[in-house]
């Protein structure tokens, strides 16, 4: 996490890449699990959510509450306090929420940061309500460039720890939660799954 400490001037810059259709699209992909009558009582917990733009973003559109959880304070200051989005300082592998806390988690470019991600799954299941669901925005590693990154966060002490698309059905199948991989612009995928009753 320490790379992450002296990179969030750079994240606080540029991380607000999601345009409006975007995020629509992204809403869009949460649709089945955000189902309360009273949009304002749907929630998401945005995990390794860093400087908050997506939460902001999605909040503005969806009208849920949104949480963001992340391990570097640096990264957390961009999100206002006097904002509609809630920071949490913590880590995905214990989570300071209550059990059913959560509509859905999302995870956007921060699931290979996670050292132990079996543990962060288990803590997914935990917090999400029964019949609520998981969101990962990742990159296959596989291709040229996509080795020069991971070997890159690797020298950089972060974990690297990337899936191809069938890699992460199968880790999340394995760890109770059932779902698709869907290949977007580049090298990045999503995957969307329910989570299954323990
Ligand atoms: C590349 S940034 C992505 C930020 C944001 N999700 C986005 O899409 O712009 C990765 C984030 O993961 C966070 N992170 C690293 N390890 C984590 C962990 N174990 N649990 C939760 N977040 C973590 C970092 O602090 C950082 O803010």
């Amino acid at each position: 996490m320490g790379f992450f400490n002296w990179a969030a001037p750079a994240f606080g810059h540029f991380a607000d890449r999601w345009s409006h259709e975007t995020i629509r699209e992204v809403a869009g992909w949460l649709d089945s699990y955000l189902v309360a009558d009273d949009a304002t009582q749907n929630k998401i917990l945005d995990v390794g959510g860093g400087t908050g733009a997506l939460a902001t973003r999605l909040h503005e559109v969806t009208n849920a509450q949104v949480t963001v959880l992340d391990p570097t304070p640096q990264m957390l200051r961009y999100i206002s306090k006097d904002g509609p989005v809630t920071a949490v300082l913590g880590v995905a592998e214990e989570m300071p929420f209550k059990d059913d806390a959560f509509d859905v988690v999302i995870v956007t470019d921060a699931f290979h940061h996670f050292r132990d991600q079996p543990g962060a799954i288990q803590e997914f299941r935990r917090v999400i309500r029964p019949g609520g669901g998981v969101l990962v925005v990742e990159l296959d590693p596989r291709g040229l460039v996509m080795r020069a990154i991971v070997l890159a966060e690797k020298l950089l002490g972060e974990p690297g720890a990337f899936f191809t698309p069938d890699q992460m059905c199968h880790f999340m199948s394995q760890h109770g939660i059932s779902g698709t991989c869907t290949k977007m612009s580049g090298a990045s995928y999503r995957f969307v799954g329910d989570v299954q009753a323990s």
